[in-house]
């Protein structure tokens, strides 16, 4: 059995090469957006794959976008994946995802230049779009890296000017069919993503690594009421079927559901409503709630989510409008692998490093890359849990620790 070699993770490069990254958005520092396939991401991307070659580390690209970085050679043995994602929702923070994909990259450097050998090549993936926001569905490359998600439902997705995910993928100079991009049977044995944890629960408990044990499920769904527009001051109350009055009465009983739930778990968000016309004094002939409901356990969901949509096809039926029920998502949660999770730790413990268990409130590409390999994840702490906004921060020194973790786990899995 080779040795494990001293690995020694240079924290300052990749807060630097973060600080770098975050230059590359639609938004002033430090608030980042960074849409899949648009000139910034393709900076972010272009970036990511210099650094990997300056390192000396293969990289290949799919269809998709997904980017592949290696250490070690072709084996017959799976690879040890890590990485994650560098799309950013609008107005956020500077460490979500590219935590995973930069500290991924540097765990292989660190690996490297410590003349690490592994039995299984150590790979880093870009992943394309783990974000809904241009396309409306989240993971869209590791859904598609591990065939969980129809090819027909892809060639559907569209953005808000219609563009299709092809026809963006071709504009960012990705070619080739959808179906390339899913991976052979047995591509990993083990896959481990680095991610800041995005809650307040590291910070609170004073513990410098989280090991996750499972990721909550999210599912998500769109409802359109129609109705009748007209002036607002000349139809009077009773003669009203006004389409964004119950968005309104959803929102609201989503919020209590969730409250109510037995799961402390269950969460309901509501970020997107569309009115049609979509002025002040125009009765409102149109609109549309977007529902993000989750939970670490897949029937207090959806509980939630039949009442909401039992909610919402009652109200139009009360009020004489017509509904639409369009799912986007509903996904199963995913449970760590115990002998990941056992490696993360023994590697906090031999560094001395405090820790604890904890799920995944936030969804990840591991979420379905757990359908086709054992999948566990490591989390640095959130400044006062802020995420998906732009005074996110986790300090060089948390970020250094959590990487050096990875490249530990990677290794010793890498020999097994
Ligand atoms: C992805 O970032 C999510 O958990 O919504
Ligand atoms: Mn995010
Ligand atoms: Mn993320
Ligand atoms: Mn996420």
């Amino acid at each position: 059995m080779p040795s494990m070699p001293k690995i020694t993770v240079n924290a300052q490069r990749v807060s630097d090469e973060l600080e770098k990254l975050a230059r590359f958005s639609d938004h002033d520092y430090p608030a980042v957006t960074r849409i899949i396939f648009t000139e910034n991401d393709i900076k972010a991307r272009d970036y990511f794959k210099s650094l990997a070659r300056e390192a000396g580390l293969h990289v290949r690209e799919d269809s998709i976008g997904n980017i592949f970085v290696r250490l070690g050679d072709e084996s017959a043995l799976g690879a040890i994946g890590t990485g994650s994602h560098c799309d950013a929702v609008p107005h956020a923070g500077r460490f979500d995802g590219t935590v995973g994909v930069f500290g991924g990259l540097e765990a292989l450097r660190a690996l490297k230049t410590a003349g690490f050998q592994p039995k299984r090549p150590i790979e880093v993936v870009f992943f394309t779009s783990e974000e809904p926001t241009r396309f409306g569905i989240g993971c869209i490359g590791s859904r598609i890296m591990s065939n969980t998600i129809a090819l027909d439902k892809v060639a559907a997705l569209r953005d808000k000017d219609g563009l299709s995910f092809d026809e963006a993928r071709g504009s960012a100079g990705y070619k080739g069919t959808v179906e390339s991009a899913i991976l052979p049977k047995g591509y990993y044995d083990y896959f481990v993503e680095l991610h800041i944890e995005q809650g307040p629960v590291l910070e609170r408990e004073k513990k410098q690594i989280g090991i996750v044990t499972g990721i909550a499920a999210p599912a998500s769904f769109r409802i359109h009421f129609t109705g009748e527009g007209g002036h607002a001051g000349g139809v009077l109350m009773p003669a009203r079927k006004d389409a964004l009055v119950p968005c309104a009465i959803l929102i609201q009983e989503a919020e209590r559901l969730a409250k109510a739930s037995p799961s402390p778990d269950t969460v309901a968000t509501v970020g997107v409503v569309k009115v049609h016309p979509g002025a002040i004094n125009s009765i409102p002939a149109k609109a549309t709630v977007e529902f993000d409901i989750r939970d670490i356990r897949l029937e207090t969901r959806d509980a939630v989510v039949t009442a909401v949509k039992t909610l919402a096809k009652r109200l139009a039926d009360e009020r004489g409008l017509k509904v639409e029920i369009e799912d986007i998502n509903s996904d199963p949660p995913a449970v760590s692998d115990e002998t990941i999770l056992k490696v993360a730790e023994a590697a906090t413990e031999t560094r001395g490093y405090s820790h604890m268990r904890l799920p995944s409130r936030a969804y990840h590409d591991s979420l379905f890359i757990a359908r086709i390999a054992p999948m566990g994840m490591i989390f640095v702490p959130s400044k006062s849990g802020y995420s998906h906004r732009s005074d996110e921060y986790t300090s060089p020194e948390e970020i250094g620790r959590g990487v050096e973790i990875l490249a530990q786990t990677m290794a010793e899995l890498s020999l097994r």
